[in-house]
């Protein structure tokens, strides 16, 4: 039997060290796919991943892991077995390798190793008239929108066909286009967490976001919708645009302005302070040619 015991200690030693990985490892996959989300003021759920104190410490809900328990709520968001599965950006979820590990920490009681990872350096808020760039705006759109507007919708699929989980899908809008870079009036995103247009968004608000990422999107769009390198975003010539609001000028929505031509069919002609709507289409230099302009 003595033999045994020494092979079996052969085996397990080797396999014991490699499936209780400390904090180090768990935190910097954490850091790489859940703290864009999972950390700051507005972390979803208040589940900060970002240190190993938040993650025992878990959400507004309670622990989302417990030592030992293979039914923690944190692994079966990481298995799909609870909904929405995370990382919420993806896919791709975590490779199964990945869980694994995660799972071995957790089996193995959370020990935090030797590294002690700090919190997540906040990006600088731009101020008031600073360039805003998409990666100002992206997490606002990561912890208040996709979980929504994303292929991994709690809905099924993307209300709209509107997916907000990337500068590519902002721009490109679902059925129609919902910024126009340069005109945050004429921007549905904008329109619709202000609450200009019904039903305001974030769908399951109130809360709806705080002031200051309003501000922050609305200049973001004012100023060309940039990338993270400050390149202004295309004019999107020949999308569809609809806009739905109080008549507030001869040819204007709301403050957005558009023209309003020969080729426009016009029914029921609204007045000044009536419900209006408008289906356009975006013309080569931004601005907004009206097809279809009626009184609802
Ligand atoms: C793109 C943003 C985003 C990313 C990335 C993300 N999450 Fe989440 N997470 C959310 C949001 C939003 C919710 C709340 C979902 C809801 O309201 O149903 C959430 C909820 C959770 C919950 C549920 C908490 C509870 O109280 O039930 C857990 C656990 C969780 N996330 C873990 C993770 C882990 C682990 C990762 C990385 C592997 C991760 N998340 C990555 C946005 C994100
Ligand atoms: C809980 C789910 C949910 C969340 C979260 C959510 N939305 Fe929505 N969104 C919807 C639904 C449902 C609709 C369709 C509503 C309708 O017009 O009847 C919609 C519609 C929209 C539209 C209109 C699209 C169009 O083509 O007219 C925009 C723009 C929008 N959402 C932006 C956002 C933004 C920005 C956020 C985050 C700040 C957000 N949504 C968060 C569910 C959600």
């Amino acid at each position: 039997m003595r033999g045994l015991a020494v092979v079996l200690a052969a085996v397990a030693g080797p396999l014991c060290a490699q499936q209780s990985p400390g904090f180090a490892e768990v935190g910097a996959l954490f850091a790489e796919r859940c703290v864009i989300c999972h950390s700051g003021a507005d972390a979803p759920l208040g589940l900060h991943l970002d240190t190993l104190a938040g993650v025992l410490k878990g959400s507004e809900n309670g622990p989302v892991i417990v030592a030992g328990d293979g039914a923690s709520a944190l692994l079966q968001r990481l298995r799909g077995e609870a909904e929405p599965q995370m990382p919420l950006d993806g896919p791709p979820f975590l490779d199964p390798a990945q869980i694994a590990m995660v799972e071995a920490w957790v089996m193995a009681g959370m020990p935090g190793g030797d590294v002690a990872l700090g919190p997540a350096p906040e990006r600088k808020r731009p101020a008031p008239g600073e360039p805003v760039l998409w990666p100002d705006v992206e997490p606002i759109f990561l912890k208040a929108c996709i979980k929504c507007h994303s292929d991994n919708s709690k809905l099924g699929a993307p209300p709209e066909g509107l997916r907000l989980d990337s500068l590519e899908a902002v721009l490109k809008g679902g059925d129609r286009l919902v910024v126009l870079p340069g005109n945050p009036e004429m921007s549905e995103v904008w329109r619709r967490i202000t609450g200009l247009a019904d039903p305001r968004m974030p769908f399951d608000g109130p809360p709806w976001l705080p002031e200051e990422d309003i501000r922050l999107i609305r200049d973001w769009i004012a100023q060309g919708a940039p990338d993270a390198a400050g390149a202004k975003a295309p004019i999107p010539a020949g999308a569809r645009i609809r806009l739905r609001g109080i008549l507030t000028g001869a040819a204007e929505i709301d403050g957005a302005a558009f023209v309003i031509d020969d080729g426009t069919r016009v029914d029921d002609r609204p007045r000044i302070g009536d419900e209006a709507e408008m289906r356009g289409v975006v013309q080569p230099d931004g601005s907004v040619r009206a097809e279809r302009f009626r009184d609802r």
